[in-house]
């Protein structure tokens, strides 16, 4: 299957996971495990939150990871600094990456934007260089809009600013 076509396909299959559940953590949950098995030649899918100044681990696929991640440290507090998505072809090139797996070789890094603030990000490895390309970005940019906008209809919809409640 073409990339866009695996993306309108993981798109049409995320609408209806989320579809009148109102659970941020479990809709993450399951945005990660269908990213994680839909697309090929990944080792690890997952989100981290922000909470205060760093990134703290949430739901994902994959080996166990790091914890917490500064805002600003690695590719993921990158995303979240810039309130960009970071692509990263050789993670081995990217200043400050942050080695969870050393089995992974390149990067995705997309973040979660709500009302002009960044609620954490979407972090895509592959143990594959250069796995990632511009089809990439724009097919997971879309999966992570219909997350947000599917939680933005619900008045306290479990956003993860929340996390800033838990500690
Ligand atoms: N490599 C990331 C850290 C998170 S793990 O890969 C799951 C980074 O540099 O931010």
């Amino acid at each position: 299957m073409e990339k866009p076509e695996l993306y309108r396909d993981l798109a049409r299959q995320l609408a209806a996971l989320l579809a009148g559940e109102t659970d941020f953590i479990a809709n993450a949950a399951n945005t990660a495990a269908l990213i994680y098995h839909g697309l090929p030649d990944l080792n690890w899918a997952g989100f981290y939150f922000r909470n205060g100044t760093e990134l703290v681990l949430g739901p994902f696929q994959g080996k166990p990871a790091c914890v917490r991640i500064p805002i600003g440290k690695g590719v993921c507090g990158t995303s979240a600094a810039r309130g960009a998505t970071v692509l990263v072809p050789d993670v081995h090139d990217f200043p400050g990456h942050i080695a969870c797996d050393p089995e992974s070789r390149s990067e995705l890094v997309l973040p979660l934007i709500d009302a002009g603030a960044v609620l954490g990000v979407l972090d895509l490895d592959s143990p594959l260089l250069a796995r990632f390309d511009e089809l990439d970005r724009d097919g997971c940019e879309e999966l992570v809009a219909l997350l947000l906008v599917h939680h933005r209809k619900y008045p306290r919809g479990g956003l993860p600013r929340n996390v800033d409640d838990r500690t």
